[in-house]
């Protein structure tokens, strides 16, 4: 209990009154936007959630998206990004800087401070490295608390500066850890990839996993490790997607802060399905192979995998019409990731525990985000309650997203979000009452 908690009570206050914590029956008590007291039975006054046994689970903390508000707002911006978030169980996300403009100086850093003011939910900003470092730092003493990390992208994927100088890398991870900034890194490198691109491939979606070959990805994150296992900065490698990649990220992991980041589309989609999905399953890093999907899942249960994160990228369903070449890569992930994961739990391919740590402990440990990712008392209450028996289908006409398609559309989930909360307010209710 919370000191002080009894005199503390408002009309904010909530109770979830029997929800399921861990596995245990528990009445929560939510106040002053925080878990103020967890306990078998809570008698209060305060307006009460009768829950029936309904799961609670922390909100997740999404690592990785591009919410393109500003100049692409037509894709994406922070309300409809809000909304398909909570409607997901997402109650943190962290938001990419391949915006337009891009985040790589105060000035666009300003802008998305000013754009992100109607957000529903809570948010950090990745900074973009362009050749002026100056920048970061400038950024960084403006406001820190907004700063998630330094995102680089070793290739083009769409509005990003690639970083190609290594020189130019060696003092970004040099400037990055005098700054005690996490390092995000996109691995496929651009030269690999350009000597795909003249090899005369046919350029179609089935060849979309080829011609983006694994060897560029591989090739870029063995770079960042050796790279970090010399400046020994904090590296966090985004969407893994290949055996190779996992294997040598196990094999540095141990001496070095090294975090390892999979997508749930890597997880569970591959590449013997792109021809059903066209172009709206065109993502970069590729879907890949049945073995990569599987030696994820190992790297999952040994612990090399660190997050999940949706790498929600959201383009309109026009561009994404165009063909192979042009449209552009991405899909969004906010509404469809966390219940992804909560159902492979069901289906026991995971421990909750491990749910747990992959959608928002983790994360919150990496980021060194204060008193979010578990259930415990005195954490803010930002808090998903999900209906384990409910079953549900994937209809991206139905998302609040306004890319509304998604390589899972079809696809059965068990387990439904029916709340969300936010700093103890429920800022998402998915139950008619
Ligand atoms: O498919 C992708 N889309 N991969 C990325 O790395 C960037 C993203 C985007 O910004 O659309
Ligand atoms: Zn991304």
């Amino acid at each position: 209990m919370l000191p002080g908690k009894k005199w503390y009570f408002d009309m904010k206050d909530i109770l979830l009154k029997h929800c399921t914590l861990a596995g245990n029956l528990q009445d929560i008590l939510l106040s002053g936007g925080k878990i103020a007291e967890i306990a078998e039975e809570i008698k209060t006054t305060a307006y009460t959630l009768n829950l029936s046994g309904k799961t609670v689970l922390p909100g997740m903390i999404d690592p990785h998206t591009h919410i393109r508000d500003l100049e692409q707002a037509y894709k994406e911006d922070w309300v409809s990004a809000s909304q398909a978030a909570l409607a997901g169980g997402v109650t943190t996300v962290f938001d990419m800087p391949n915006s337009v403009p891009p985040t790589v100086d105060l000035e666009g850093f300003k802008a998305k401070i000013r754009v992100a003011e109607k957000s529903i939910i809570n948010y950090k900003f990745f900074i973009g490295a362009n050749k002026n470092l100056w920048n970061i730092r400038e950024i960084v003493q403006y406001n820190p608390e907004l700063v998630a990390g330094i995102k680089l992208f070793l290739s083009q994927s769409s509005t990003n500066p690639v970083i190609k100088d290594r020189t130019f890398l060696s003092e970004i991870l040099h400037l990055a850890k005098e700054l005690n900034l996490i390092v995000v890194v996109h691995t496929e490198m651009q030269d690999c990839l350009d000597s795909w691109a003249a090899k005369g491939i046919n350029p179609s979606i089935e060849n979309h996993n080829l011609l983006r070959n694994r060897e560029c990805a591989i090739k870029g994150t063995l770079l960042m490790l050796e790279l970090t296992n010399t400046i020994k900065n904090k590296l966090y490698l985004a969407h893994v997607s290949t055996t190779e990649e996992v294997d040598l990220i196990r094999a540095y992991k141990s001496d070095n802060q090294i975090y390892c980041e999979i997508t749930p589309h890597h997880l569970l989609l591959s590449e013997l399905e792109i021809s059903n999905f066209g172009n709206f399953g065109k993502v970069n890093p590729p879907l890949r192979t049945e073995k990569d999907k599987k030696n994820l899942w190992q790297a999952i249960s040994d612990g090399t995998v660190d997050t999940v994160g949706s790498d929600h990228a959201p383009h309109s369903i026009t561009e994404k019409m165009q063909n192979y070449t042009k449209a552009p890569s991405g899909f969004p992930g906010l509404e469809t990731s966390f219940s992804l994961l909560y159902n492979e739990m069901i289906k026991g391919n995971l421990t909750e525990k491990r749910l747990v740590e992959l959608t928002s402990a983790n994360s919150a440990a990496i980021f060194d985000l204060k008193n979010r990712g578990c259930i415990k008392e005195g954490m803010i209450a930002d808090l998903v309650i999900i209906d384990p028996e409910k079953s549900w289908e994937i209809k991206a006409e139905n998302f609040k997203s306004k890319a509304k398609y998604s390589p899972f559309e079809g696809k059965i989930i068990q387990g439904k979000v029916d709340y969300t909360i936010i700093g103890g307010e429920i800022k998402y209710q998915g139950v008619i009452s």
